[in-house]
């Protein structure tokens, strides 16, 4: 039993190390450089669209109401059909889908 016991804190001990060295190793997605990289020229480093282009005003607290999370993180996965947003799944990691859902959720709250 105290044997057991041992072995199974080393292997808990272990399992808390590789997980935080796993976290250390991983960069936080970096939603604001990564929306400038992809999104911004069509829409905008202030999120608020081109009208040439048809993009929505992140900005626009209607807009921002008229969409879920899960709404936004498809049509960034997938793109719009039939529009000229394109699909990043493939292109973006997961995490970096998300940072970017946050990013755009954060156009909400900043009056600009
Ligand atoms: C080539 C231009 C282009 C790029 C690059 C682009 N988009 Fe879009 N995006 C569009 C257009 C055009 C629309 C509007 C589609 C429509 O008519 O509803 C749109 C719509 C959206 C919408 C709103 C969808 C909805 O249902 O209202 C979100 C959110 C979005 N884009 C996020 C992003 C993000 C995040 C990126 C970068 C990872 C990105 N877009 C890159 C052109 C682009």
């Amino acid at each position: 039993m105290r044997f057991l016991a041992s072995v199974n804190g080393n292997v808990l001990v272990a399992g808390l190390l590789m997980g935080g060295l796993m976290l250390l190793a991983r960069p936080a997605a970096d939603g604001p450089g990564l929306f400038k990289a992809n999104c911004s020229m069509c829409h905008g480093t202030d999120g608020k669209g081109f009208q040439a282009l048809k993009t929505p005003d992140f900005t626009d607290p209607k807009w921002q109401a008229s969409v879920t999370d899960k709404q936004i993180t498809e049509v960034i996965k997938n793109g719009k059909k039939d529009t000229a947003m394109p699909a990043f799944e493939g292109k973006l990691k997961n995490e970096e889908i998300l940072a970017l859902v946050a990013y755009v959720r954060s156009f909400g709250s900043k009056k600009k």
